[in-house]
């Protein structure tokens, strides 16, 4: 397992939309800087989403701009031609689209079936690729969904294999609701993995049932090597009730490291931008990691 692993942070976007504080843009992009200052290259900043949907996310036309000179890759989110039209004003150079694998979630999360969210993307990916812009593709609910319960793996790989066929660089396997297991998580890798190459599939596991740092090892044991995860353990979706963060990005690179796996960051330098975020939004981090470091801290200086 000593290959390169590609962390993406998703804590401003995945993160922040869901908490009950809203991070004004000036904050946000402050986040978006000490998280590249940390060493996190590729960052999700924000969506061009309704703001009547999420308006913890409105003003991310302003964080784009405030962080789109600095080094490193953004991504912002897009539900469909008047997102894209969003993302494409402020020079967004990636973006990421986002389906589900049940039909209960994509009715709730975006307000139309399955197959007609791919009849949107359709347009906004042509667009994308007319316009040299990366598409990332997400899919929800894969292994588990708050409306419809258990979710086919094979409906899983079917809108996985979609998205790929349309022309995303990289599917993004999202445990939405953080209810999946190792074994689940390693067969539903292995299955996708029949339709998308492994290296092209990242791990979007939520933390909510204490499984993602479980899933994400079964993954890499699978070979796979692309992680979403936000700093400190934030997020949530607001249409995933009682859907916790994503897996800490501290726990994710403790581990990493751990196990002899270079992840050029700076813990440290990780923790002063989770603590900062922490502070606004007034909850400590819940990533575990980012506690004991904390913890420990106050010890040594007490
Ligand atoms: P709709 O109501 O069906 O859309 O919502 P509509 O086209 O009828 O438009 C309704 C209103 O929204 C109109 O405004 C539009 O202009 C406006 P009004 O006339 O009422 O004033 N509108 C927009 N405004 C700004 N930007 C846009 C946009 N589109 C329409 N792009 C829609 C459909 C998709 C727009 C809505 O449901 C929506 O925005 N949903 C976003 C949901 C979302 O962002 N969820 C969280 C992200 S997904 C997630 O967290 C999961 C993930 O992390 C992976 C995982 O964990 O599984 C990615
Ligand atoms: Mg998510």
């Amino acid at each position: 397992m000593s290959d390169q692993v590609r962390i993406v942070e998703v804590g401003p976007r995945d993160g922040l939309q869901n908490e009950k504080t809203f991070v004004s843009p000036e904050a946000r992009i402050e986040f978006v800087k000490a998280l590249v200052g940390a060493g996190l290259h590729t960052v999700e900043v924000g969506s061009f989403v309704s703001p009547k949907a999420i308006p913890k996310m409105q003003g991310s036309d302003q964080v784009f701009l405030g962080v789109r000179d600095l080094p490193g890759e953004f991504h912002v989110l897009v539900p469909n031609e008047k997102g894209y039209e969003g993302a494409k004003a402020v020079g967004a150079k990636v973006i990421a689209v986002f389906a589900s694998a049940s039909e209960g979630f994509s009715r709730a999360n975006i307000n139309c079936s399955v197959a007609e969210s791919i009849e949107r993307f359709k347009p906004v990916i042509a667009r994308a690729q007319a316009d040299g812009v990366k598409v990332r593709g997400y899919v929800s609910c894969v292994l588990g969904c708050p409306y419809d319960g258990e979710v086919d793996v094979q409906a899983v790989v079917d809108v996985t294999t979609t998205l790929w066929d349309l022309g995303c660089y990289e599917v993004s396997l999202g445990d939405t609701i953080g209810v999946g297991t190792p074994t689940k998580a390693r067969a539903l890798l292995r299955a996708c993995a029949e339709a998308v190459p492994m290296k092209s599939l990242a791990m979007h596991f939520h933390d909510t049932y204490g499984q993602a740092l479980a899933n994400i090892y079964a993954g890499l044991e699978e070979g796979a090597r692309v992680i979403d995860s936000a700093a400190g353990g934030l997020g949530g979706c607001p249409y995933a009730p009682g859907a916790t963060g994503n897996v800490g990005t501290e726990d994710v690179v403790y581990m990493l490291e751990g196990m002899g796996i270079a992840t050029g960051i700076d813990m440290d330098k990780l923790l002063a931008a989770t603590n900062t975020i922490s502070a606004l939004i007034g909850r400590p981090p819940v990533s575990r990691v980012a506690s004991a470091l904390n913890a420990s801290r106050t010890i040594a200086h007490s």
